[in-house]
């Protein structure tokens, strides 16, 4: 028996890797670089997940599209087989958010919110979005030493104010879900440190959402309420869920992508030049930037429903998938030269970075006019803003869900 067991283990495949995370050394702006190779040699690749199982990694973009955009791959996190990578945002089961649900639920949910985030709807938010970022310089600008941490002071206030604002979330509470974000999305955190921030962050948005009910104001929760909520179409908890997914996908990602982009600009002073000569381009570096950066470095993640072929490759029910956003985003197959940042590249709109399919990032319109208003605020009023800390010593997050700085030194 024993040797029975023996010759079972000598025969099983290798235990697959976990999923690459660190950037390559001196590179930090570079996804992985095991990428590069499994895009070559095995583009549908095997990792090891958290709970000791495995999932499928796909790297190249065709594939990544190809799964994205087929409804046979669940979003379903409850699914028997989705593999979770450990911290899957505010996603408890019981109110995990339309991101986590698949049609005809998540269709039903989505539609409710879409008018809000839709490109007309975003640009008249302009100038507002332009006055907030106007009074963050102002206060810099006035910064004794001028020296900051440019998180602190910008990438992070903007999209918070903005998203709070358009939810009716007071303000002064950002510091509040900041501190949870940060721990459900962290890498690092233990099981309980999550439990324990989901439960806090889910009782603050349970009163805030109580709150609101008494007097619900002209904002995105309001409107769910009077719309939505008394008419039926939606429970109470249904809203706190909404606040929860639009709070933490409304300001973490876009404040990363604010920091890791003018941290690029500031070391590539050809680009900037570029960009303060041609201010047209910014639209297009902008998406350069997301290309290039692809922040969510641990997903989208699925589940196949049935069995489906992907790349050649046979994908089994029950099975999970992670599409490796930034590897699809540096294939060379569909852009040239893909390691390398270029603010005129014609085809950057194509990039991945807000994922594809129906779960494609419902607030992409507003990402994009935060990140170009930002950046060309930063470059016109602050030419000289250099990092003021060697690039060793910036504290990267590649111990989180989403990419970026954790602080950012600058001076100027
Ligand atoms: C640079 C900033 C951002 C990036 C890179 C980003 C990226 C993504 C990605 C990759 C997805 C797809 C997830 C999946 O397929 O499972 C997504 C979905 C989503 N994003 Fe964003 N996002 C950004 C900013 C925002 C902002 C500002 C909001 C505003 C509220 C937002 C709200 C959402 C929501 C609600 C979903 C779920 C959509 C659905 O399931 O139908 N995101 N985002």
């Amino acid at each position: 028996m024993t040797e029975m067991t023996d010759t079972i283990d000598t025969a099983r495949p290798p235990a697959p890797a976990p999923l690459p995370v660190e950037p390559p050394k001196g590179c930090p702006f570079d996804p992985p670089a095991e990428f590069g190779a499994l895009r070559a040699e095995e583009p549908i690749s095997r990792i090891s997940l958290p709970d000791g199982s495995w999932a499928w990694l796909a790297t190249r973009y065709a594939d990544i599209r190809a799964i994205l955009g087929d409804t046979r791959f669940s979003s379903d996190t409850t699914l028997h087989g989705y593999p979770l990578s450990g911290m899957t945002g505010g996603a408890s089961t019981r109110n995990r958010g339309f991101i986590r649900m698949d049609p005809p639920e998540h269709t039903r949910l989505r539609r409710m919110v879409t008018r809000e985030f839709m490109v007309k709807r975003v640009e008249a938010l302009r100038p507002e979005i332009q006055r907030i970022t106007d009074e963050l310089c102002d206060v810099l600008e006035r910064t004794e030493g001028r020296t900051a941490d440019l998180v602190e002071a910008l990438a992070l206030p903007v999209p918070s104010l903005v998203i709070s604002l358009l939810l009716g979330v007071p303000y002064d509470d950002h510091e509040i879900f900041q501190r949870l974000t940060g721990t459900l999305l962290s890498r690092t955190v233990t099981d309980t440190e999550r439990e324990a921030a989901r439960v806090e962050l889910r009782d603050y948005l349970d009163r805030l959402v109580t709150a609101k009910e008494a007097d619900p104001g002209d904002d995105i929760l309001g409107r769910l309420i009077t719309e939505q909520q008394r008419t039926g179409e939606i429970s109470h908890d249904e809203v706190a869920a909404f606040a929860a997914l639009l709070l933490v996908a409304g300001h973490e990602t876009t404040a990363n992508m604010i920091g890791l982009s003018a941290l690029t600009l500031m070391r590539d002073p050809e680009a900037a030049e570029q960009l303060r000569r041609d201010p047209a381009l910014i639209r297009g570096a902008v998406e350069e930037l997301l290309r290039f950066h692809s922040i969510i470095r641990n997903g989208p993640r699925r589940v196949a429903t049935v069995d489906v072929e992907i790349g050649g490759r046979l994908i089994r029910a029950g099975e999970g998938v992670v599409a490796a956003v930034p590897s699809g985003n540096r294939d060379e197959s569909v852009f040239a030269d893909a390691d390398r940042l270029d603010v005129r590249r014609p085809n950057a709109q194509h990039h991945v970075a807000f994922g594809y399919g129906i779960h494609q990032c419902l607030g992409q319109a507003l990402a994009r006019v935060e990140l170009q208003v930002v950046i060309a605020t930063l470059l016109r009023r602050f030419p000289a803003m250099r990092p003021a800390v060697p690039v060793e010593e910036i504290p990267f997050r590649t111990d989180m869900a989403i990419y970026g700085c954790h602080a950012l030194p600058v001076t100027w």
